[in-house]
């Protein structure tokens, strides 16, 4: 048998073959179904980058609009679930929303005939009932640990602006709707990154959709991954003024601390995606405190480090846009969340239609044929 090159961290492996989105590491861009991220960006929106990943294909009018009335009717959870996440908050005031987010998940399988069905049709409908309610749990997430009544979604409203509303109970602007919109159409899917990967991994096993999903959710969580986003605002807040960026880097590198916000195992260049999000940052926040310390991380980063090919990659400036739209801290990994599941639900969908396990293989670094030592003989 041919010995296959370690790569530690599987870096530049290929885990499986997609159409769904293609990354030009090198070039600083990204594609959804061979289309430039810049292109759904400015022309279309969330639902249907939605339907675009889980049918492989551009909806038509019609199959659109039947895919949005879907969307639109599986908003509400059952509430019990509602009680679930109220009672949480009790127990636990200070529970991440992450950790919210993933156990009421997980519980909501209980409540979902088709979650016990194997077949591709039955996991299509669970996609869109799980891209439906995450804006639904984290609304309600929000408002539990702020002890406020839940907000029932608002029919007439788009999957973004629906999200915004139940946050706060008011109506978002057009413009305020339309940020969030793009925002969860730059996060719906980014090749075969950690928590796509692990969502595929349980999928592999043929475990349920829930599963899987829930796995997305614990992985995306970390600060290397989509915790980033929530990291670089307490960053900037510690930096504090434009003053303290330089010597604040120089001490995080000289200790061999990561920047949040920057670098990417993909990406030499800068994120596409960071590129669309700066530019709605500086609209929202131009001249505010947050925003000129961030032009001057990215300034001083470039600086430093850009010869590494190091760019600051998508979770820079989302948090920025988030704050300017009054979104607490904390929910900016969940608001990865609520884009990034319709890309775990579609790679699923895609990956399953010709399943095989994964299983890779450990390189053994210990010994053999030790003897067993039995234990009143240890020291
Ligand atoms: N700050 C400072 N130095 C960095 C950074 C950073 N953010 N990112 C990478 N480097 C340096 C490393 O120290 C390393 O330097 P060395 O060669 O001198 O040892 C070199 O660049 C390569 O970095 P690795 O950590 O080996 O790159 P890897 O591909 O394993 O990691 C990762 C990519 C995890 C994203 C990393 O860049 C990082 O930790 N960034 C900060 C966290 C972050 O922003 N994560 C979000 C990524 S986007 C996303 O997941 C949605």
């Amino acid at each position: 048998m041919t010995e296959v090159k370690f790569s530690k961290g599987l870096e530049g492996v290929p885990a499986t073959e997609t159409v769904l989105s293609y990354i030009n590491g090198k070039e600083g861009k990204l594609y959804y179904l061979g289309i430039p991220i810049e292109e759904w960006a400015e022309h279309s929106t969330y639902e249907e980058v939605a339907f675009a990943l889980l049918k492989r294909k551009l909806p038509t009018k019609d199959e659109l609009e039947i895919f949005d009335a879907a969307l639109k009717n599986s908003r509400e959870i059952p509430d019990d679930v509602i009680d679930f996440i109220y009672d949480t908050y009790d127990i636990s005031p200070d529970a991440h929303p992450m950790s919210v987010l993933r156990s009421t998940v997980s519980l909501l399988e209980s409540y979902d005939d088709d979650a016990k069905k194997d077949d591709l049709q039955a996991k299509f409908r669970i996609s869109i009932r799980l891209i439906s309610r995450f804006p639904t749990i984290v609304a309600y997430i929000d408002r539990a640990r702020k002890g406020l009544d839940p907000i029932p979604p608002d029919h007439s409203l788009g999957h973004a602006a629906n999200f915004l509303y139940m946050l706060t109970g008011k109506r978002p602007s057009d413009y305020e709707a339309r940020v969030m919109d793009v925002a969860l159409i730059l996060h719906a899917d980014h090749g075969m990154n950690a928590s796509t990967f692990t969502s595929l991994v349980i999928a592999s096993t043929l475990s349920d959709m829930y599963s899987a999903i829930v796995g997305g959710i614990g992985a995306l969580k970390g600060p290397l991954h989509g915790g980033a986003n929530e990291r670089v605002l307490r960053m900037l807040e510690e930096i504090g003024s434009e003053g303290n960026v330089e010597s604040y880097i120089d001490n995080a590198l000289s200790q061999k601390k990561k920047i949040f916000g920057f670098g990417h195992r993909v990406y030499k260049a800068y994120d596409p995606r960071a590129r669309i999000l700066k530019s709605i940052a500086e609209e929202l926040s131009k001249n505010s405190k947050y925003y000129n310390i961030a032009v001057k991380v990215e300034d001083y980063m470039m600086k430093k480090l850009s010869h590494k090919g190091i760019f600051p990659n998508v979770d820079f400036y989302s948090g920025m846009v988030y704050n300017a739209l009054g979104i607490s801290t904390d929910l900016f990994t969940p608001i990865f969340a609520i884009g990034r599941v319709a890309g775990w639900c579609a790679h699923i969908l895609e990956y399953l239609e010709d399943n095989r396990i994964f299983r890779p293989k450990s390189i053994y670094k210990g010994e053999l044929d030790k003897p067993y030592v039995p234990i009143e003989q240890r020291k």
